[in-house]
């Protein structure tokens, strides 16, 4: 058998897996068996900030693999005790006290029970096209629906307590409404949802600062503040899920900077550690930390697993240090302008979304005979074989085809165009 034979034999296949096998890779690229290049423009789930086979972190991990590797979070690491100290550092002042953990779901089950704990209980709101894991609680809070939703038995282990409420989302206003004109109705219906559940009884909002998985959604200008003054008005608190666009991959070290909104907890994972060793953090205000702090109810064997705090800690030294949140800004300007001239071109593309290296395109309903559903497969599996890996977010029951580009940090204008000219071909293709 082959890998791939070998893989679909023996492994749940949860994923839709692609016929492709990576043997290795390096910065933007990565290669597979035969050695074909491909440019990864997915960076794997938005975790990748530094591109692949990054020598510093390799080393990094690797003395401290020599160092010290596993000791539960019972015991304090001169490397968590550094990287708490960098992550208050570095988040939005106000953000003083830190909880690590292995992945993006586990810190947002984690941020959920302390703002439940801290509140005294109440409802979760979140939104619709909103993605924040697949754990209970998170997959509770994720409005966008999966199949964990979908599946009538699965879903008896999501808790209770959850409402969703209309996504920012305004290529398509769940109230019909053009951009400017709209008056910002998905606040007002947010806030009919907070006073349907009790006002000062919600517990927490919970949403990212740029819907990632639900589609590239760009909240309209407004929007996060206005979140912000109505859990300010009804002492709700306010979660930033920055899994996805936390560590600068929207042109700012954290996606909230943009329209200087704090939240009082926020969750970062995935790009924290840049796919190195899995990692996840939450940072929140004193006192929620010290709250939490006086019980024992979280934690996992590895939250603190010292190969993560390493890699997490020379991640954010490199960020730094080769102004790679400046890079994303710059770039991924260029990466939206490329977009824009493709949906120029090509009646398919309708909406170009996105901010920093964080961006996407979205397929227009019905073009030249191809319903978008199907246009959406076969253009992502076109652009594969061009040698570009993207991300394809494409769910009917919320109506949209987004093809998601989140490139590591370090990419170039000449990657962004050598990405643009396989879009391009592989349009053409599908036409
Ligand atoms: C915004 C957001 N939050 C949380 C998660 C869950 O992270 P993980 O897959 O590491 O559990 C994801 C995963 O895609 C995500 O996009």
């Amino acid at each position: 058998m082959n890998t791939i034979e070998k893989d679909r034999a023996y492994l749940v296949q949860c994923y839709t897996t692609d016929p492709v096998v990576f043997t290795h890779g390096k910065g933007v690229c990565l290669y597979d068996e035969n050695g074909k290049e491909y440019l990864d423009f997915s960076g794997q789930f938005s975790s990748d900030s530094l591109g692949h086979g990054n020598e510093e972190m390799i080393q990094a991990i690797t003395d401290q693999m020599r160092k010290i590797t596993n000791v539960t979070s019972c015991f304090p690491t001169e490397e968590r005790a550094s990287l708490a100290e960098k992550m208050v550092a570095i988040t939005p002042d106000g953000l003083d006290y830190v909880m690590f953990g292995c992945t993006g779901s586990d810190a947002n089950e984690f941020a959920l029970k302390a703002a439940k704990y801290y509140q005294g209980g109440g409802k979760i709101i979140s939104f619709r096209r909103g993605f924040h894991g697949s754990t209970a609680g998170s997959a509770a809070a994720t409005g966008k629906s999966e199949t964990i939703q979908e599946s009538a038995s699965i879903s008896e282990l999501l808790p209770g307590g959850f409402v969703h409420s209309a996504a920012p989302y305004c290529y398509r206003c769940d109230f019909g409404r053009t951009q400017g004109e709209c008056g910002m109705e998905c606040l007002h219906y947010l806030e009919q949802t907070i006073l349907q559940e009790g006002g000062e009884k919600v517990a927490a909002i919970i949403t990212e600062p740029v819907f990632a998985a639900g589609g590239v959604i760009v909240p309209p200008k407004g929007f996060l503040k206005g979140v912000r003054e109505l859990c300010d008005k009804y002492h709700i608190l306010l979660i930033f899920d920055e899994v996805v666009t936390g560590l600068g991959q929207t042109g700012t070290m954290f996606a909230c900077e943009y329209e200087g909104v704090t939240p009082d907890i926020l969750v970062t994972g995935k790009a924290l550690t840049s796919g190195y060793i899995p990692g996840s953090a939450v940072v929140m205000r004193r006192e929620i930390g010290e709250a939490m702090s006086k019980i024992s109810l979280h934690g996992h064997t590895h939250s603190c697993y010292p190969l993560a705090m390493r890699a997490a800690l020379k991640n954010i030294e490199i960020i730094e240090r080769d102004n790679l949140v400046e890079n994303s800004r710059i770039v991924g300007d260029y990466l939206h302008q490329k977009l824009l001239e493709l949906k120029n071109e090509f009646p398919e593309i309708g909406d170009v979304r996105g901010r920093g290296l964080l961006q996407g395109f979205e397929l227009t309903d019905q073009e030249n005979g191809k319903d978008k559903w199907t246009l959406g497969q076969i253009l992502y599996k076109t652009m594969l074989e061009n040698g570009l890996v993207t991300e394809l977010e494409s769910r009917k029951n919320l109506g949209n085809v987004v093809v998601v580009l989140h490139p590591a940090l370090i990419v170039t204008e000449q990657d962004i165009d050598r990405a643009a000219a396989v879009i391009r071909d592989s349009l053409k293709a599908c036409q």
